[in-house]
């Protein structure tokens, strides 16, 4: 969909619908007169009567009489004034998206002036408020055979309405912003989405590849030859139960000075995830398609930034594999030696994502990064700890483990922390080898970062587990079952103000 913004009053606006914003109680006289008066006193016919008291989440959707130039109007209540925030303004994006869109309503004009979380401003506002939009018009439909007449349509063009001249540049700004994070968002959700017979590993590679090439960034793929070559033995202990071969990806993207230290990502990419010999239930073993959700959230990451034009460096690693049973994969006992050196006994080769991290997260090393941040669907036990709430952050500075807090708290996607206290190390110590790869049924998410740990105590790190954030069981909140891109926005706006680009 397109957006565009113009200046100008409610009143006299020429659209299919008009969309504004009320607020729970007085204080809304000006609007609420205007509104009354477009529709010839059916908004407070429908005021009286309670079927419309701006409650968080009500709308109200109401045709103009034949000479007004908006067709029709859409009240969207928003609560109380003093209670409405950045997260429920973009929520009511997503709703007011989805409610047009299940009415075929695709055009739109709706007042920004209506719609401003006071404290954060009006170009913050616009930010969320547009990203919700966008999130919830999206579509993994590919597979579907054309049904024109059911269901909700794609949006086609947002008007925003601003109060005065001054405010068209901020404005569009804060879209352009949103739209380059929500291309990322969406391009995350595909990958996610894919089917897996179709997503190989090579499959990955092969987009990660296609969109670096048209985003100006760095793009370097290793087979498995040169991981063979270099040492990968955990990651290619994983990849050896299936027919499909596994790819390194290496994105670098340069928009700082040649000398700054980049930034490295790192994404768990299993594209899909049977458990391997440690095969899992059957149930629900479809969502394993979802296990290459941190490499996703990456990729999606590299894209928005690139549109963005952030000027830092970044440079994403990806180990893509599939964990697959089958006579030459590895079984529960085995002896694998990583590309650090270190040897690790597989316990049980569902845990599979730690293992492809080891070698990644050595691997990383030779960039000299600033910070390393991984991202990964990581443990079961996440979403028994936090549900598909919020993600675990763990790592081995608070500093870092702060910024993303606060960014996860700004974007809308939330972090929480758990403890990594070194005591947790004793229960990945393995009789036969370096370290074993689980750690009991005890703090499952903290056990798999303390392996993580080994290897990446070169340098300032965090992990983010997302096992409960990357895939959403059923729609809600105006967005679409299935991928959710979830990790783009929080690393987005992590390297927006480590950038000093917002404050
Ligand atoms: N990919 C899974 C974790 C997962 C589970 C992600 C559910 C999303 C939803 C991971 O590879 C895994 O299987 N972890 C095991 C580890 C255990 C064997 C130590 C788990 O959590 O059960
Ligand atoms: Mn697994
Ligand atoms: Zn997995």
């Amino acid at each position: 969909m397109k957006f565009s913004v113009k200046q100008g009053a409610i009143t006299g606006q020429k659209t299919a619908c008009l969309v504004l914003g009320i607020f729970e109680g007085q204080g809304n006289k000006d609007l609420s007169g205007q509104v009354d008066q477009i529709t010839d006193g059916a908004y407070m016919r429908a005021v009286h009567s309670g079927e419309f008291s701006a409650r968080q989440g009500q709308t109200l959707l109401l045709h103009c009489p034949a000479e007004s130039p908006a067709e029709r109007i859409l009240c969207v209540g928003l609560g109380k004034e003093s209670r409405f925030t950045l997260a429920l303004l973009r929520r009511t994006g997503s709703e007011l998206a989805s409610f047009l869109a299940a009415r075929h309503i695709t055009r739109f004009t709706l007042s920004l002036a209506s719609m401003v979380v006071k404290k954060t401003g009006l170009v913050g506002s616009v930010q969320s408020l547009t990203e919700g939009i966008l999130l919830a018009d999206y579509r993994y439909d590919r597979y579907k055979s054309d049904d024109p007449a059911q269901g909700p349509v794609l949006l086609e063009r947002a008007t925003l309405l601003v109060a005065s001249r001054g405010e068209l540049g901020a404005v569009k700004g804060a879209i352009d912003a949103a739209e380059a994070i929500c291309r990322g968002v969406c391009f995350a959700r595909d990958l996610v989405n894919a089917p897996g017979n179709l997503k190989s590993p090579e499959y990955l590679a092969r987009q990660a590849v296609s969109m670096a090439e048209k985003n100006r960034i760095r793009a370097r793929l290793l087979d498995r030859r040169e991981l063979e070559r270099q040492g990968f033995g955990a990651l290619l202990g994983v990849a050896q139960g299936s027919e499909r071969p596994p790819y390194l990806i290496v994105l670098e993207y340069q928009g700082g000075g040649s000398t700054q230290k980049p930034v490295a990502l790192v994404g768990k990419g299993v594209v899909f995830d049977a458990g391997g010999i440690s095969l899992k239930p059957a149930e629900k073993m479809d969502e394993m398609k979802m296990d290459m959700g941190g490499a996703a959230a990456v990729l999606g990451t590299m894209l928005a930034v690139a549109q963005l034009g952030l000027p830092l460096n970044l440079v994403a690693v990806i180990p893509a594999v599939e964990n697959m049973p089958s006579g030459t994969a590895i079984r529960p006992g085995d002896i694998l030696t990583s590309l650090s050196g270190k040897t690790i006994e597989v316990l049980n080769t569902d845990a599979e994502g730690r293992l492809i991290l080891a070698d990644v997260l050595t691997y990383v090393e030779r960039f000299e990064p600033r910070v390393v941040i991984d991202l990964a669907t990581l443990t079961g036990a996440c979403i028994i700890a936090l549900g598909n709430q919020a993600a675990a952050v763990l790592g081995n500075h608070d500093g870092l483990i702060r910024q993303l807090l606060k960014a996860g708290e700004r974007s809308g996607e939330r972090l929480w922390q758990l403890p990594l206290w070194a005591d947790y190390a004793a229960q990945v110590k393995s009789d036969f080898a370096d370290v074993k790869n689980t750690g009991g049924r005890p703090a499952g998410t903290i056990t798999a970062a303390a392996f993580l740990q080994k290897f990446a105590d070169d340098y300032t790190w965090a992990h983010l587990d997302i096992a409960g954030m990357a895939w959403q069981d059923s729609s809600k909140a105006g967005q679409p079952k299935g991928g959710t891109g979830f990790g783009v926005r929080i690393l987005v706006e992590y390297l927006r103000r480590l950038n000093g680009e917002k404050k």
